[in-house]
């Protein structure tokens, strides 16, 4: 097995996840490294934050610089750089939000590149097949997100689709893994209960080494996000982890780790560190702000970041003004270290049976 569970404290859970490439202590948080960087960092920094998985993506991989490329090239660790593990997504999700032209057929998807126009095609083979070539420790079935809100009927067809797709993915990954390589299907379902419970029991009969709730985070209220996860996550086995895909502030996070959860990836704190927001222990501060001009404290004196700790508020309030890159790779560091703080913290709350307690004290300054 490659997950062991080793404390829980009502529904949160503290485990550890064994992949090729090391160890990772869930609940964990994983920075979004789409085209084979974290934006604007360098991974030595991402990796001082105590990441121990950057996501990559299927979709954007395969169009630059390309599936046989990349594998000819030794694989996204060797490529980017970053010798701990990698979860990759399928490009299902990438498809609909990226590609303005895409046609869904049983088989698969044809889609138009967003880059160039130039047309592709992914079915669930080749999404195994392409994230073998990248050498992801993690990779993740392709499934059909629909766009929400749709008809119960659209729902249903994609959701059905999925499940296909995750049995076909299934084979394509037995026949061709090497021993130690993890693959996880994703439950949908869009926000009807049955359809989730169909999906999450489908997925679980056919058995992965992890689960995925899909198809969330994206502008639902966050009430409605927890009662999916809480229809899902009965269904799910104890034994195997569970990833909210796209997930989420701070608050999302703590919520969803009190219900079950064990992984998450979001865009947040690196988008926001490019745009001038930082996430403090004062609460996301706008650097942008005039107010920061001439204050010359850390920017998070809790924080052990360098990032955080040796650069004032002034000093980055204008080097966000002037639209200087060193802004945001100094945001986007001190934003995944804040993130990485907040995950230590939940999982030696759950350690220690205090996550109420830890949950309550993070919830006064990130309601
Ligand atoms: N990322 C965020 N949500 C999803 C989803 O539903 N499916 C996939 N493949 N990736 C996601």
């Amino acid at each position: 097995m490659s997950f062991t569970l080793l404390a829980r404290d009502g529904g949160a859970r503290r485990g550890r996840l064994a992949t090729p490439h090391g160890v990772v202590d869930t609940p964990t948080f994983m920075p979004v490294g789409t085209q084979a960087t974290v934006k604007t960092m360098q991974l030595r920094d991402v990796a001082s934050t105590g990441t121990q998985v950057v996501l990559g993506n299927t979709y954007h991989l395969m169009l630059r610089p390309g599936a046989d490329r990349m594998a000819r090239l030794g694989g996204l660790h060797r490529f980017m750089g970053w010798d701990s593990t990698i979860l990759t997504d399928s490009g299902g999700f990438q498809v609909m939000s990226l590609s303005d032209l895409r046609r869904v057929d049983p088989e698969g998807v044809t889609f138009k590149s967003h880059v160039d126009g130039s047309m592709h095609r992914l079915t669930p083979e080749k999404a195994v097949e392409i994230q073998l070539k990248l050498g992801a420790d993690i990779q993740m079935q392709l499934d059909e997100c629909v766009r929400l809100p749709a008809p119960i009927e659209e729902v249903r067809r994609a959701n059905r689709l999925s499940l296909d797709w995750a049995a076909r993915a299934r084979r394509a990954f037995r026949a061709e893994a090497a021993e130690g390589l993890l693959q996880f299907a994703i439950v949908q379902g869009g926000t009807d209960r049955d359809e989730r419970v169909r999906s999450a029991d489908g997925i679980v009969d056919i058995g992965f080494e992890g689960y995925a709730i899909g198809g969330l985070a994206v502008g639902e209220p966050q009430a409605e996000m927890f009662e999916t996860v809480e229809i899902t996550e009965p269904h799910l086995p104890a034994d195997a982890p569970r990833y909210l895909m796209g997930v989420g502030t701070p608050a999302d996070i703590i919520g969803a780790v009190e219900r079950g959860i064990d992984m998450f990836d979001c865009v947040m704190p690196t988008r926001a560190g490019r745009h001038g927001v930082a996430y403090t222990s004062e609460g996301k501060l706008n650097l942008k702000n005039a107010r920061f001009a001439e204050d010359m404290s850390p920017l998070d004196p809790e924080s052990d970041c360098p990032a955080a700790a040796d650069y004032s508020r002034a000093y980055l309030h204008h080097l966000v003004r002037v639209g200087e890159p060193l802004g945001a790779t100094l945001l986007s560091w001190a934003n995944i270290h804040f993130y990485q703080r907040l995950m230590r913290e939940l999982r030696e709350a759950i350690e220690a049976g205090r996550f109420a307690e830890t949950a309550r004290r993070w919830r006064t300054v990130w309601p």
